[in-house]
């Protein structure tokens, strides 16, 4: 009778409760059990809902839309605690509001980068930077520091000048760059720590066009005269992505073949007027075949980076992204690509696919966190960062050799970390070590302490959260 008994009872539990809900990242590698996904209506909701939880210590991850790849927005699993562990996430917050006066925009936590940028071009307006993809939440792209490229160009938070935010026991906190602009640098890029942002007010531009010009090149596993290629063309283009190399996983020889060509894209001004038609031709978005030469105009938006319609192939990755001064790209690219080959002998798993390296420029910036902060760059540096991506792809859903290239992927930042003043991606397998992060984000100690204010009761963090930043008075965050 026990055995009929107990799920009737935890059925009753769930109505009285809502249902339990799984959280999967995008690639549905990274997951957690929580108690329930709660989608507050509107602020007020949100913060009455974080008073009620305040009482009982429930733990708490606000979410955007999961397009991570680490453990940075995975919420408490319910089975590591007697406490309750919930998402949250504020997508029902829609209202949005365009100050022509400040060239600003002010919305809810619910828009995601895609509508937003439609939105403002409806409207004439434009932002100025975003990565290459416009598929997450506006608030969770601004709270990682994701960014395109340009040595010109900041990373998204950096356009933030206002927000609003509730803490754990869900008191409001206005913050912008006129009443508490110190602040605000600790707020741009928050990881989530800091509580519930539920609404950002960004500056915009009237719309603008870029043109868009990709050209093929030749690699050759010269990898010192392939980077010195790269590094030269940084100086004739501020503005530009390399795609490459490319390597295939050649599963006779048992090594990565690299391909003959790859491709670089760049962007500049134009007073172009005709039709728009970066996003006509979604090759020119890293879809189908692109490796080619050609040129194409859009609204700047458009022409950096790609709407949801245009992603064609989602393939299953490791992926490692590092930051680091610009004046180490030659130097950095090439040993960071030899050192990878030392690895292959310990990839020999026939479900590897392919192998992608990809370079982009950011200009530095003083948010606490971001991962190209200046705080620690001495007079010699520039203050534009280089950005090395490596993708490693292999077989859809094969999570042996998915982990097996994680691993290999961690021993770079440990690898090259001191030499070039790494930072990494907090959304890309950035591995955990708090002595190292104190020394690359010299504000860490700021940013804790606004941390404490915020989250008394260590209910916003997770385990991501504690062993990254050392925040030594939450280790105990699971029974305390
Ligand atoms: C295929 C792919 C391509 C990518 N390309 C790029 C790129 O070109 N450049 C780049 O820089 N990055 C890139 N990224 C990384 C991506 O931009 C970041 O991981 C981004 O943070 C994801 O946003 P999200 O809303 O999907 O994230 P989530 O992981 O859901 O959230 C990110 C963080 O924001 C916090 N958060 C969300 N909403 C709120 C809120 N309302 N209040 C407070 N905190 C909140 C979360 O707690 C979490 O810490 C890419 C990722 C993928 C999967
Ligand atoms: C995420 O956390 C889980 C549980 O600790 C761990 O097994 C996994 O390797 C982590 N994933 C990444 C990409 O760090
Ligand atoms: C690449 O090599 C091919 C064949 O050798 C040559 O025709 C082409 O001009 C080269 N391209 C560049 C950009 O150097
Ligand atoms: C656009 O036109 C203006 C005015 O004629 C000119 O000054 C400017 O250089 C042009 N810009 C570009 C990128 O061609
Ligand atoms: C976009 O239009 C311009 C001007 O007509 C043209 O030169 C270019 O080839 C077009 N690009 C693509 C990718 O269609
Ligand atoms: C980078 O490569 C050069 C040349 O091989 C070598 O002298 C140097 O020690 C390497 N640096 C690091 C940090 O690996
Ligand atoms: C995944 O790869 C491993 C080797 O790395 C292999 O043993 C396993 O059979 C593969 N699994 C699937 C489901 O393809
Ligand atoms: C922390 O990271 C740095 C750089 O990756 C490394 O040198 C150091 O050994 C690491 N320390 C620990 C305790 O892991």
């Amino acid at each position: 009778m026990v055995g009929l008994k107990l799920p009737l009872l935890l059925v009753l539990l769930h109505a009285v409760f809502g249902s339990a809900y799984r959280w999967f990242n995008w690639q549905f590698e990274v997951t957690c059990e929580s108690d329930a996904y709660i989608a507050p209506e509107d602020e007020s909701a949100a913060a009455s809902f974080l008073r009620d939880q305040y009482a009982r210590g429930s733990l708490i991850k606000v979410v955007g839309n999961g397009h991570g790849f680490g453990n940075l927005t995975t919420c408490v699993d319910t089975a590591r605690t007697k406490k309750p562990s919930y998402i949250v996430s504020l997508t029902n917050l829609k209202h949005l509001d365009i100050n022509r006066e400040d060239m600003t925009v002010t919305f809810g936590a619910g828009w995601d980068v895609y509508d937003l940028i439609q939105e403002l071009k409806a409207n004439g307006l434009s932002f100025n930077n975003l990565g290459v993809e416009q598929v997450q939440n506006f608030i969770g792209a601004v709270s990682t520091g994701t960014h395109g490229t340009g040595s010109l160009v900041g990373n998204m938070a950096t356009q933030v000048v206002g927000l609003r935010v509730l803490d754990s026991q869900g008191s409001l906190r206005v913050i912008d760059q006129t009443t508490n602009a110190e602040e605000l640098k600790a707020f741009r890029i928050s990881l989530g720590a800091l509580g519930l942002i539920t609404e950002m007010t960004i500056k915009v531009h009237p719309t603008y066009l870029v043109k868009k010009t990709t050209r093929v090149l030749n690699a050759t596993t010269d990898y010192a005269q392939m980077y010195k290629e790269i590094a030269q063309l940084y100086k004739e283009h501020d503005r530009m992505t390399v795609w490459g190399p490319h390597f295939d996983w050649d599963s006779k020889a048992q090594d990565w073949a690299i391909e003959p060509t790859y491709f670089a894209s760049w962007w500049e001004p134009t007073n172009y007027t005709g039709v728009r038609n970066c996003t006509l031709n979604y090759c020119a978005n890293g879809c189908g075949d692109c490796k080619k030469n050609y040129i194409c105009y859009d609204e700047v938006s458009d022409a950096v980076s790609c709407g949801p319609e245009g992603v064609c192939t989602h393939q299953f990755y490791a992926e490692i992204e590092h930051f680091f001064p610009a004046e180490y790209l030659l130097e950095a690219a090439t040993n960071y690509t030899l050192f990878q080959q030392s690895q292959t002998p310990r990839m020999k798993a026939p479900y590897n696919e392919q192998m992608v390296f990809q370079f982009r420029m950011l200009k530095g910036d003083d948010a606490y966190l971001s991962p190209v902060n200046t705080y620690n760059l001495g007079p010699e540096s520039s203050g534009v960062f280089a950005v090395l991506e490596i993708d490693w792809m292999q077989e859809y859903n094969n999570f042996t050799t998915l982990w097996q290239n994680q691993e290999l992927a961690e021993e770079f930042l440990p690898r090259f970390g001191e030499a070039y003043n790494v930072r990494s991606h907090w959304n890309k397998m950035s591995p955990a070590n708090s002595t190292y992060i104190l020394e690359k984000f010299p504000k860490l100690p700021e940013f804790l302490a606004i941390q404490e204010r915020q989250d008394p009761k260590c209910q916003f963090v997770n385990d991501f959260l504690v062993q990254q930043l050392g925040i030594t008075r939450c280790s105990d965050y699971l029974s305390m």
